[in-house]
């Protein structure tokens, strides 16, 4: 997906894409992406949709932007954690929190509910703003790729390959696709 950004996008996110912390994200992964194209995909096209429907664009552009702004790339992290202390679950508010320190200055009550609720359903408690819920939408339609093959669906709710979880998910898409195929 190759996007162009418009100057005015430009101008409202300017200042967090050129900085050396925004920029250290193209070195971390994210699914078949970077995590800076990634978080500029969801960015600009929110800021789209929500400037067509007469929404805080702006609000749309930095939250977008810095929705995936957590700390270090979890893929390299080593240690044994519950699921629930997985990426997949805390990294919409280690995101928030980061992104309020290092870009104070743009974050809101808005903005910050916007990064930390992007990952509802994953998360429980959804977006309370509009512009968060389109956030939300445009990440997972941008992150759509993982969903080609379900065994990989690890990957896009960000747990370890080897959890239970994943191995009851994999072992139940093998029992789908042997009872589809003994009904077909
Ligand atoms: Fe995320
Ligand atoms: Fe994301």
């Amino acid at each position: 997906m190759e996007i162009n950004l418009d100057k005015e996008y430009y101008n409202i996110v300017k200042e967090i894409l050129e900085s050396d912390e925004f920029q250290k994200r193209k070195n971390y992964k994210h699914h078949n992406d970077s995590v800076y194209d990634h978080c500029i995909k969801v960015s600009y096209i929110s800021y789209k949709i929500s400037k067509k429907l007469g929404l805080d664009y702006q609000a749309c552009a930095i939250a977008g932007l810095l929705h995936d702004f957590y700390k270090k790339p979890w893929q390299n992290d080593r240690t044994h954690k519950p699921l629930f202390k997985q990426h997949g679950f805390v990294h919409a508010k280690e995101a928030s929190i980061n992104a309020s320190k290092y870009f104070p200055k743009y974050m809101n009550k808005k903005v910050i509910d916007c990064i930390k609720r992007h990952m509802f359903p994953l998360n429980i408690i959804p977006p309370k703003y509009i512009e968060g819920w389109i956030i939300t939408m445009v990440d997972k339609y941008v992150s759509m790729d993982v969903f080609k093959k379900p065994a990989n669906l690890y990957k896009y709710v960000g747990i370890k390959e080897n959890s239970n979880l994943m191995n009851c998910v994999r072992k139940s898409y093998l029992n789908f696709i042997l009872v589809l195929y003994a009904i077909i």
